[in-house]
């Protein structure tokens, strides 16, 4: 083992805190110590599944790439594993950078990654291996395995990253990000026979001067008969109600024609809050589509409370995937609702000014309210305030007229008001229902049964966990409300 690595794990060692902690969310990944971002490796390995991230274990900021690796058999409850990886090599010393993982025919846990190395040419991103058991990974005597020699034309070998590898029924497929000798981002597909020998197959989709600039992060797979990308583009021009300027998350819906080529069929972002990037799916033994992305916002990484807490960084809850008619459906992984404890049911509530509920309250919740017109009156708004309390408040507000979820997080404890509102279009009836995901640092919102996804980052204290409704015009409402319990 590499004195880096070593060092991460003695690091690890001393460091990672204790669990259950009330630092910690309860549900969610950190890296428990120092800076986490992308999800990697995110795998179904001898009846776990694994996650890879994006880590620097020393500090809260991004610095020098390692991989730091949690385990999970329900994607709720995860185990810290020793750092799996660190930037210990000629060709990745300046950074493992994101990849992803795959499991061979004679059992061991394969991992790909793009090394980032300073050569003569300057510096450089080439997609590399490393083989383990689910604990410990050497990287592959051969590395790297695609470099610019496979590039198409152009391609740049300085922005070429982020591989997603998969088994096909004669050999492997990968998908990586590369920029485009004309500007444009590109998602490229690789094909090999055994992993260690790989060929262009084609480009699947890129920007066409709309959807900004370099690619990151592709994920390419079938779901219910349609090909999906997700892609994680930089330097876009946004539009303010779904897509975010500077870094957003791309869905496009298709079909793959015999050049590899993706038809797109629908065009849409994958989540519509202010915090979730680099998504990564894997398929599990009962054939769901499982996402993980980031919660987090590239530009807003530095907005946030003074430092207190030894980690920096979270992951969304998992989510299952689905198509229907053309829109990608997100919902929460079932696997939530084991931890469902204290229920609370109210049905048709008539919603006022302001109503707060027994026993509807709390930082670690899992929440649905189904909201309609009162008596076929005319309903202007409605609002669900969380993390209440002390000066604090997380506002969803629900706007039948335009058809719109307003998120408001200025008071969520940032300490500046950058990117705290965020308004997104939802189904156009009057009646909507929101299921809300509550952890000590975070809110996912999902609508209409998974139509949109949004996801927060919050940084109110856990005293702040009243829960109120109000309404402008009548409205009434069922409210579901389970306690998340972890003990
Ligand atoms: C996306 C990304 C990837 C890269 C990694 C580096 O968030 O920029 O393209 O591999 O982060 O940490």
């Amino acid at each position: 083992m590499s004195d880096l690595l070593s060092r991460a794990r003695a690091y690890e060692a001393e460091h990672l805190p204790a669990v259950p902690s009330a630092l910690l969310p309860c549900f969610h990944v950190t890296a428990g110590v120092g800076w986490l971002n992308d999800p990697n490796g995110f795998s179904l390995y001898r009846g776990e599944y694994h996650l890879f991230f994006q880590y620097y274990p020393y500090d809260v900021h991004w610095s020098d790439m390692h991989w730091g690796h949690v385990k999970t058999r329900d994607f709720i409850r995860w185990e810290h594993l020793p750092c799996a990886m660190a930037p210990d090599r000629d060709y990745d010393r300046k950074g493992c950078f994101s990849g992803s993982a795959t499991v061979l025919a004679d059992g061991r846990h394969l991992l790909m990654y793009t090394g980032v190395s300073q050569t003569d040419e300057g510096e450089r991103q080439t997609q590399c291996l490393a083989f383990g058991d689910g604990l410990d990974y050497e990287k592959y005597a051969g590395n790297p395995v695609i470099g610019a020699e496979q590039l198409p034309p152009g391609g740049s070998p300085v922005h070429f990253r982020d591989p997603k590898i998969w088994q096909t029924d004669d050999g492997f497929c990968a998908v990586a990000g590369n920029l485009c000798a004309d500007g444009n981002g590109a998602v490229l597909l690789f094909k090999s026979p055994d992993a260690l020998h790989w060929q262009l197959a084609g480009k699947v989709a890129s920007s066409d001067n709309r959807f900004g600039r370099m690619w990151e992060c592709p994920d390419l797979f079938k779901l219910d008969g349609s090909d999906v990308l997700l892609v994680s583009p930089q330097e876009v021009k946004g539009d303010d109600f779904s897509f975010l300027y500077g870094n957003t998350t791309l869905c496009l819906i298709g079909k793959l024609g015999p050049d590899n080529a993706l038809t797109r069929e629908t065009e849409q972002t994958i989540d519509y809050g202010l915090d979730f990037y680099a998504p990564q799916t894997l398929l599990t033994d009962d054939g769901r589509r499982v996402m993980i992305a980031w919660m987090q916002y590239w530009n807003s990484v530095e907005v946030r409370p003074v430092q207190t807490l030894p980690f920096f960084g979270q992951m969304t809850l998992p989510r299952e995937l689905r198509v229907r008619n053309g829109r990608l459906i997100q919902t929460p992984v079932r696997e939530l609702e084991g931890y469902r404890g204290a229920h609370t049911a109210y049905s048709g509530v008539a919603v006022g000014e302001r109503t707060e509920l027994s026993g509807v309250s709390g930082r670690c919740i899992d929440m649905t309210v189904r909201v309609r017109p009162r008596d076929g009156a005319s309903l202007k708004r409605f609002t669900v305030n969380v993390a209440e309390g002390e000066g604090y408040v997380t506002a969803v507000h629900f706007t039948p007229a335009n058809s719109t979820v307003l998120v408001d997080r200025s008071k969520s404890g940032f300490p500046a008001d950058v990117m705290n509102r965020k308004a997104f279009p939802v189904g156009n009836g009057e009646a909507i229902s929101l299921r809300i995901i509550l952890d000590r640092y975070s809110m996912e919102l999902f609508v209409n049964d998974g139509e949109q996804a949004a996801s927060f980052a919050l940084y109110a204290p856990a005293s702040a966990d009243q829960i109120s409704f109000s309404a402008v015009g009548a409205a009434e409402a069922d409210v579901e409300h389970y306690q998340l319990e972890f003990t």
